[in-house]
């Protein structure tokens, strides 16, 4: 903790400070009217956020929270939300409007894909889906890379009322595996591989040896992106060109209940078995095109909006397609990755396609940051008017690096805090409001309320720190754990239950003005590189490794990726030393297990693992090692002399 408070002091003597450029302030989607309108009465000015939706049936309810801590938004709504992404817009007359720039990892390669367009698609993947013995209800696993069929997927399983799961491309087999089986996916679309780091990277193998380990799955729709060889299974595998291009590309929508379930994500929490979060269809669409509307000004006529997350994370399914879609924008998809082939990619697609919203994560602006400004200098992104930020703390001088280089200092930094349960921004700067604050997320955003409170549940006075909680429910909020209610109530609701706040597992520290900044994890989730892994969940796969008998693993600080995993092993007996290949080996196995941003940057081989006398794992201690600090107080050890012997081994052993 001290750690901690030396870094917050630090960050607290930030004093630079950015005013809203005058002409965005002057024109501003949301002012600072829109708080007050809030505080006043939070279900009309949510009522009112919903009426951007175009509902087949009026809700009677704005929230029913009598079962709490279970909602109901909108209650009595009907919609159907891809309906709203798509139809709408082409019915407005929009439909030569591009929806998707799609930009292929290998140069060239790229399509422009019309709301029109999309209808057609979605339409036909729709029916195909159907086709394929799909029904309402039944969940739809998707596996894809950031081609724009990955979209079309999502929205055909939204307009036939398929909840559907994305699980990242990155993710391995058995993570996949175990996702197919805790959602029991009938179906799961993938593709042939995708491009990644200039070359084809496969994907349907996984798919094939997650089949193996799991029995749910009924049919794999498998789109063709790179032509390499894939294994084929007659009964099972089905070409998405052979099904989707030739289905018809009529499709009615049909409209469904507000609280209908629209998708599961899975996110790690402090067990080693990831969480499904459920989100449904009203509150959480309403949710996502009011904060993509609010919070990145978006005016839909002119601007052009890229979020460069992938759609496997929470970020792409919010800001990729559920929030900028229903907003009817034109924006930009990138399949690749930002250094292939050349290391100013980014910048080129925002040169080219005149991006003037732009979305990225603190990990890669520190690695851009490291590459000097010589490589974005030669880009003209003059076009930028908004910059945004999410999944860490964004430290300030990435911040102030990001506004100058990147911003050209006339943008705007909107430092956006959320979460996978949230399902849309929650806290954040208004950038045509709210004075910029390197570091600090500033407050929540109209609609929403927050504290930081202590042990009690009571607020914290400014200037102090404590856990980070939502006050009120709030209409994109998850509204359970797929299959495990008790976990719900557990997880986010049962710490401060008195005043019945939601818990989100971050700490946080109000600054002299209020100002929250969030300071990272209070449990044992790691954030690396803005993607949350749970420090069990790896210690299982390490324990799962033949010769593991014991395993303790800690994010350490990392200037590149936040956090790092660092791993504390203890190995069979049997096992002798492990041989010389050991680490790589247990990093392989990781990697195996769950995929490679789980892989370790460090293990550590050590005798014991300081533990309590009740036998809980002191990490703290782990972590003073792993960031190579003087160890703290052991006084509350079983034996005290167990830190020595860790550091004793580490030392021989480097
Ligand atoms: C956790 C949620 C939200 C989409 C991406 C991650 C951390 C997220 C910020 C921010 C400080 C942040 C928190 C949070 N986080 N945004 N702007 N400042 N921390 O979603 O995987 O559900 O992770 O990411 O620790 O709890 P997620």
């Amino acid at each position: 903790m001290s750690d901690t408070a030396e870094t917050l002091e630090n960050l607290l003597k930030e004093d630079r400070r950015f005013e809203p450029p005058a002409d965005l302030a002057s024109n501003a989607n949301l002012t600072a009217e829109a708080y007050d309108a809030a505080e006043k009465d939070r279900e009309a000015f949510w009522a009112e956020q919903a009426e951007r939706l175009t509902w087949d049936t009026k809700w009677d309810r704005v929230l029913d929270w009598d079962n709490a801590p279970f909602a109901k938004w909108f209650t009595g709504g009907k919609l159907n939300a891809a309906y709203n992404c798509v139809d709408r817009h082409v019915e407005a007359g929009k439909g030569d409007k591009v929806a998707i720039h799609w930009v292929g990892e290998p140069e060239g390669d790229t399509r422009d894909l019309t709301y029109a367009d999309l209808q057609r698609e979605v339409s036909k993947a729709a029916n195909a889906l159907t086709e394929l013995g799909v029904e309402t209800g039944d969940r739809v696993a998707i596996y894809m890379p950031m081609i724009p069929e990955a979209i079309v997927a999502m929205l055909a399983c939204a307009r036939i009322g398929a909840p559907h799961t994305v699980v990242f491309g990155g993710f391995s087999a058995d993570a996949l595996a175990s996702r197919l089986d805790d959602c029991q996916a009938k179906v799961v679309i993938t593709s042939d591989g995708g491009y990644r780091r200039g070359s084809a990277s496969a994907l349907k193998p996984a798919v094939d040896e997650a089949r193996t380990k799991t029995d749910v799955v009924r049919k794999v729709l498998v789109v063709r992106r790179t032509g390499q060889d894939v294994a084929w299974d007659d009964d099972v595998d089905v070409w998405w060109h052979d099904v989707v291009d030739s289905a018809s590309e009529e499709h009615t929508p049909e409209a469904f209940d507000a609280e209908h379930p629209l998708y599961v994500m899975y996110t790690s929490g402090t067990t080693g078995k990831p969480k499904g979060i459920l989100h449904t269809t009203g509150g959480y669409l309403v949710g996502c095109s009011y904060t993509h509307w609010g919070v990145f000004d978006l005016k839909p006529d002119t601007d052009v909006y890229w979020c460069s997350a992938d759609i496997g994370w929470v970020t792409g399914h919010s800001y990729i397609v559920y929030g900028p879609l229903a907003n009817g924008v034109t924006q930009v998809l990138y399949e690749g990755t930002p250094d292939t082939p050349e290391r100013g990619r980014w910048w080129q697609i925002i040169e080219k396609y005149g991006v003037t919203i732009f979305y990225t994560a603190p990990t890669a602006i520190r690695s851009f940051m490291k590459q000097g400004h010589e490589i974005p200098d030669r880009s003209d992104m003059s076009s930028l008017r908004i910059l945004g930020s999410v999944g860490e703390p964004i430290n300030p001088e990435a911040y102030v690096w990001y506004r100058h280089v990147i911003g050209g200092d006339r943008t705007p930094v909107v430092d956006t805090w959320w979460q996978t349960e949230t399902g849309s921004i929650m806290i954040s700067p208004l950038p045509g409001v709210t004075h910029g604050k390197p570091g600090s997320a500033m407050k929540a955003i109209p609609g929403i309320t927050t504290d930081v409170v202590d042990d009690e549940g009571n607020s914290v006075p400014n200037g102090s720190g404590g856990y980070l909680v939502v006050t009120s429910p709030w209409p994109s909020m998850l509204r359970t754990i797929w299959g495990d209610d008790d976990r719900y109530v557990d997880t986010y609701w049962s710490r401060f239950k008195k005043q019945g706040y939601y818990f989100a597992g971050d700490g946080a520290k109000k600054d002299s003005d209020g100002d929250v900044w969030v300071l990272g994890r209070v449990d044992d989730v790691m954030n690396v590189s803005g993607h949350r892994l749970s420090t069990t969940e790896i210690e299982s796969a390490l324990v799962s490794h033949p010769k593991v008998a014991e395993a303790a693993v800690v994010g350490a600080k990392d200037e590149d990726t936040g956090q790092a995993v660092c791993a504390f092993v203890i190995l069979r007996e049997e096992a002798g030393d492990g041989g010389p290949e050991i680490v790589q080996e247990l990093r392989q196995h990781v990697r195996k297990e769950i995929g490679p941003i789980a892989t370790p940057r460090q293990i550590m081989i050590v005798p014991e693992l300081p533990k309590t006398r009740s036998g809980k794992i002191m990490r703290r201690l782990l972590r003073d090692v792993a960031e190579h600090r003087e160890v703290g107080d052991v006084t509350t050890l079983a034996d005290s002399s167990v830190m020595e012997l860790i550091s004793e081994g580490i030392d021989k052993g480097a």
